[in-house]
């Protein structure tokens, strides 16, 4: 079985509560158990890991080793952190870059993914099936 790794960036604890308009209105642990039950239904391992922590989070990439590929939102470090880009290169396993929202369809900062340089695809806009239509994507690649 396939062991993929799901990281949720800055803020995205605060989901169900946070900007609902936009986010919507599903917590985190909502989105947590239909990311399981899809991955059940793919034949995949998922872990899922949420940090508020650049650092956190590039050390939990580090750990890639264990993981054959990885789901990512990485919130608002996606617009500017070079050190998470960094790490993706480092680690060499498929990426797929998620948002909940469509980041093209909004402010001007968020148009820019530094992050999707180093990742397979990006998939931003469908709310939290953004996250299982990722998985979809990481099963056929790993
Ligand atoms: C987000 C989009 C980012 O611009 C924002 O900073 C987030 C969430 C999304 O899932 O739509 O924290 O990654």
């Amino acid at each position: 079985m396939k062991n993929i790794l799901v990281i949720h960036g800055p803020n995205l604890n605060l989901l169900g509560q946070r900007e609902p308009g936009i986010y919507g209105a599903q917590t985190l642990d909502t989105i947590n158990q239909a990311i399981m039950e899809k991955a059940k239904a793919l034949g995949l391992a998922v872990e899922c890991f949420q940090s508020n922590h650049e650092g956190e989070i590039i050390d939990k990439i580090h750990d890639m080793k264990a993981y054959d590929g990885c789901v990512i939102n990485a919130g608002a470090y996606t617009h500017y952190s070079y050190a998470i880009l960094d790490a993706i290169k480092a680690v060499q396993k498929p990426f797929i870059e998620v948002h909940l929202s469509n980041i093209h369809a909004r402010d001007a900062f968020r148009h820019v993914s530094v992050i999707a340089p180093a990742c397979k695809g990006q998939i931003a806009g469908f709310g939290a099936d953004s996250y299982l239509l990722a998985l979809d994507a990481i099963a056929k690649i790993v």
